[in-house]
């Protein structure tokens, strides 16, 4: 884990209230910084004022900078959403296991598909997995498919990026409204997707009741997949316990069991997440 102090490159307002960062880090952050980690930001105001720095997934990096998506939800990601070029940002990271390797051990039949779904903010934790690999598929026998829910259409974000870096990736999406074309949840997507290719790998993150209907349909098709949780964090290291999440018992005593989110995940198995 790498402590920073970073200067943000650009900040382009993409909706009303979220964020594009591209901001400075070391070159060793950038190199560690795996499809599917977080990154711990706050101001370097010198105020410490909120004292806690806030995670965010790391949507996409070069050999000195990454990219986050920022949603202004509270005091924060409004003040981090609101710094000009030039201003510095203090972080550590990459922290997090990040998704796993796409080989053929994780998939189960070389012709299935590797499925992504990502709701709302979630498409930033989700575009790692394509943007990180610059143009090259996850798995050189292994095709893509992107699946991506949001509430409206000008929600739906950075499509052109994630389309232009990424070899081929079939996109389909899903607004709450419509106003996309296709009105649902993007759970009926998967569903879709997984009647034709049963076999799939899944990765997914999104909101906490997507997650939970992704882990249902996965389980429904009896088909593996991975979610990336979101759970709110203090320290992001492994010492507050700000994150715990329950799982499944593995025991033979039956008791459930426990796992920090930010270092025994924030991926873990669908079938292991207790909601
Ligand atoms: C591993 C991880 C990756 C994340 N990646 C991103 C990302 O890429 N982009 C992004 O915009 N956000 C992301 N988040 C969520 C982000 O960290 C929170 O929105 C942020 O911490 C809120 O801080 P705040 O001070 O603005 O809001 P606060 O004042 O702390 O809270 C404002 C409101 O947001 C709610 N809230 C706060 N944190 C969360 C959370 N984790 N989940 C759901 N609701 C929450 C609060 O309950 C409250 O209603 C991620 C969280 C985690 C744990
Ligand atoms: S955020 Fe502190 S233990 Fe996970």
């Amino acid at each position: 884990m790498y402590l920073f102090t970073g200067k943000i490159v650009s900040n382009r307002q993409l909706t009303r209230d979220i964020r594009y960062l591209r901001i400075t880090a070391p070159a060793e952050f950038c190199r560690q910084a795996a499809p599917g980690r977080f990154v711990m930001l706050g101001c370097d105001d010198g105020l410490f004022d909120p004292l806690l720095k806030r995670p965010f997934g790391i949507m996409n990096r070069g050999d000195d900078w990454f990219e986050v998506l920022i949603k202004e939800v509270g005091r924060g990601t409004l003040q981090l959403g609101e710094l000009a070029e030039g201003s510095c940002v203090s972080g550590h990271g990459p922290l997090g296991n990040g998704y796993p390797e796409v080989d053929s051990e994780l998939r189960s039949k070389d012709s299935s598909p590797l499925i992504l779904v990502a709701g709302g903010m979630g498409i930033a934790s989700i575009a790692s997995c394509l943007l990180f690999n610059n143009r090259r598929p996850l798995n050189p026998d292994c095709k893509t498919i992107l699946l991506y829910g949001a509430a409206r259409l000008d929600e739906l974000l950075l499509l052109d990026e994630i389309e232009k870096n990424s070899a081929d990736l079939r996109i389909e999406t899903i607004t709450d409204d419509g106003s996309s074309g296709r009105r649902g949840w993007v759970t009926e997507l998967l569903e879709n997707e997984l009647r034709q290719h049963p076999a799939s790998l899944t990765f997914a993150c999104g909101p906490e009741p997507m997650l939970k209907n992704v882990q249902q349909v996965l389980c429904k098709f009896k088909t593996r997949g991975y979610l990336s949780l979101e759970n709110r964090m203090a320290c992001g290291f492994g010492v507050c316990l700000g994150c715990v999440q329950k799982m499944a018992a593995t025991g033979d005593n039956g008791a459930g069991e426990s796992a920090k989110v930010c270092t025994q995940g924030p991926v873990f198995p669908a079938d292991k997440v207790v909601f």
